[in-house]
């Protein structure tokens, strides 16, 4: 399946409906304990969730006192964000818009990009390089970026590959593709409700490019960013090896 999707594709891949039951949305107070021990925030501090889907996390910032802005493409997905805050009383700015344009001015002491933060989604490095400048350009200095991305490593050596995943809701088979030299992921999501036909799967496809460590580092510091520590993951304690698929690194804003 080493075919590449409509360029717009992630425009349609991520709903509600492809989300917010889905297994791998279920992580979010690990997720939380990763962002809050490797961030070390002062009490208040200004944060940007990129790429915050439904509000999982931007919400739960909120809900420990942290001046949260959260960003997404999908209009669906804030309106539900911006509901799910209002009728439980938290106070989260939700924008609805796309990444490549931000147009913050040092103002955030943290940037999140996690699961992917729509890096690599487009396919061009010029589309993530625009997403790393506005990062860039939002952070104070000292301010820091946690980008969450596939770790070139572990699709190297495993894929192809199949996964499953379950939960309380579905089931679902994961498919993943690797075309070394385009340095893109493919992915296709076989979604089964328990309860629903077989004979209506939908499948979901998705794609992201990846990057060498180096190459991002690359990035980044042509930036100004420098990377203070990578781990395998959203595990803290982790040791970065190719075992992981995926790779958090923690950068700053000299
Ligand atoms: C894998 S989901 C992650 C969502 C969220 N960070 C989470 O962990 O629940 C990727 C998200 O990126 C959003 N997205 C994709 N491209 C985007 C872009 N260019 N600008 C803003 N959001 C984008 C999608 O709408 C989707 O919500």
């Amino acid at each position: 399946m080493k075919k590449a999707l409509n360029k717009d594709w992630y425009k349609r891949a991520f709903t509600l409906h492809t989300m917010v039951a889905s297994p791998w949305t279920m992580a979010t107070e690990q997720d939380l304990a990763f962002v809050l021990n490797t961030l070390a925030l002062p009490a208040g501090a200004r944060v940007l969730d990129l790429a915050c889907g439904f509000g999982r996390h931007s919400q739960e910032l909120a809900r420990r006192g942290f001046r949260v802005v959260g960003i997404d493409i999908s209009e669906e997905l804030i309106s539900y964000a911006r509901n799910e805050a209002r009728q439980s009383g938290l106070q989260v700015d939700y924008i609805s818009g796309d990444i490549r344009q931000l147009s913050f001015h040092s103002e955030f002491d943290a940037v999140l990009g996690l699961y992917e933060g729509a890096i690599g989604y487009s396919g061009s490095k010029e589309d993530d390089y625009k997403i790393l400048t506005g990062v860039a350009q939002a952070l104070k200095n000292g301010g820091r970026y946690i980008a969450h991305i596939p770790n070139i490593e572990y699709a190297r050596k495993r894929f192809p590959e199949q996964r499953w995943r379950a939960n309380s809701t579905l089931i679902e088979l994961i498919e993943y593709d690797w075309d070394e030299s385009a340095r893109m992921i493919f992915e296709t999501t076989y979604p089964m409700r328990y309860g629903e036909k077989f004979e209506d799967l939908k499948p979901v496809y998705e794609q992201r490019r990846v990057y060498e460590l180096n190459e991002w580092a690359t990035m980044l510091s042509s930036l100004g960013l420098r990377i203070l520590q990578v781990c395998g993951a959203l595990d803290e304690g982790s040791v970065l090896t190719d075992d992981y698929d995926f790779l958090s690194i923690i950068s700053v804003k000299l």
